[in-house]
């Protein structure tokens, strides 16, 4: 058993609670490398931000848990090293699908999981989100519950069940389930790919896709039912147009990739949406700076000459969004 506390982690709760009254937004981005791990601190500590730094199956897959854990470990400490000193980073494991994992991560290092039961039946959603939140907060780390299943909006108009959260639940549910934050479902979707063309409108200035606003009224009505409840967006990223162009350019193929606009996710930070979660954004931030690097440098084969510009690139789009869109900046 190793407690988040002997790494230097923190958990949610507190950094929640000043986000929601300072009407800001922690950065929740997902980590797979090394790089991304110090693009992360770099700018979390620049930008004098929190942090959560989250962990899918699919990283623990790739990365192995415990050398992620140790990972985290040493992102407490790197962060104190460029002269941070209070860090407030969270190790947060991200769609977590089963009690199993979420105990498993809790013995092992983890400040805060999410149990991602928003594919069960509502009642079933709420009796492991309880098993995982009892197990939880008896070793102080905090629990994320989805309720609502995201879903672009070609499911939402085109399906006779609405898979946007229903506001008239979100007190029975985190009530009776005991989680400290709630992630919604109101028009946002994982991956480069949020919305078909059809669903979009086409800017006449740059040919480029304009996707349909997320359902602010629900964020709204949600709030209303819930004051001053920790609220988390997935499926954040804006997928800049900047980097899929460059990805483009370079020989790649990623036609029509369109994500959330900025302005919206600037919104939401100042409700009561205090986590928005971001893995898309630093993909492509890698990928395009590594494909610029390898056509204008066909005669680079040291990975570090090609991943030193590719967590350049991260670190500027991890700054980006602390400080141009979620507002969590000078918060230590
Ligand atoms: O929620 C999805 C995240 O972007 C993680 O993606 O499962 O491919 O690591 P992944
Ligand atoms: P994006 O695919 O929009 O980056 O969403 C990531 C996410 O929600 C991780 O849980
Ligand atoms: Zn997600």
């Amino acid at each position: 058993m190793t407690s988040y506390k002997e790494l230097g982690l923190v958990n949610t709760r507190e950094m929640f609670a000043k986000a929601v009254a300072g009407g800001y937004a922690i950065p929740a981005f997902n980590f797979n490398t090394m790089e991304q791990m110090q693009a992360i601190v770099q700018a979390a500590v620049e930008c004098k931000s929190p942090v959560i730094m989250q962990v899918s199956k699919g990283a623990r897959a790739y990365a192995n848990g415990t050398i992620l854990r140790y990972m985290a470990q040493g992102a407490v400490e790197y962060a104190k090293e460029l002269g941070c000193e209070n860090p407030q980073i969270v190790l947060h494991l991200d769609h977590g699908d089963s009690f199993e994992i979420c105990k498993e991560c809790i013995d092992n290092g983890f400040s805060s999981v999410m149990i991602d039961g928003s594919h069960l039946p509502y009642e079933e959603n709420i009796a492991l989100t309880k098993k995982v939140v009892d197990y939880a907060h008896a070793h102080d780390v905090t629990v994320e519950a989805e309720l609502g299943v995201l879903a672009g909006v070609e499911d939402e108009v085109s399906s006779a069940v609405s898979h946007y959260t229903k506001p008239e639940e979100v007190v029975d549910f985190s009530t009776r389930s005991g989680c400290d934050s709630l992630a919604i479902s109101i028009g946002t979707s994982h991956g480069a790919y949020k919305f078909t063309r059809e669903q979009c409108t086409v800017d006449p200035q740059t040919g480029k896709l304009v996707p349909p606003p997320l359902a602010f009224g629900i964020l709204a009505e949600i709030e209303k039912q819930l004051p001053g409840f920790p609220i988390v967006l997935h499926g954040s990223s804006s997928v800049p147009q900047d980097e899929v162009d460059t990805i483009n350019a370079f020989g790649g193929k990623l036609p029509d990739a369109v994500g959330i606009p900025e302005e919206q996710l600037r919104q939401a930070s100042k409700s009561a949406v205090c986590k928005i979660n971001i893995d898309s954004d630093s993909r492509l931030a890698m990928t395009a700076a590594i494909r610029k690097h390898f056509a204008e440098h066909p005669d680079h084969f040291d990975p570090r000459q090609y991943l030193k510009p590719a967590r350049e690139n991260m670190k500027k789009m991890y700054i980006h969004k602390i400080m141009n869109v979620l507002g969590s900046n000078d918060k230590l």
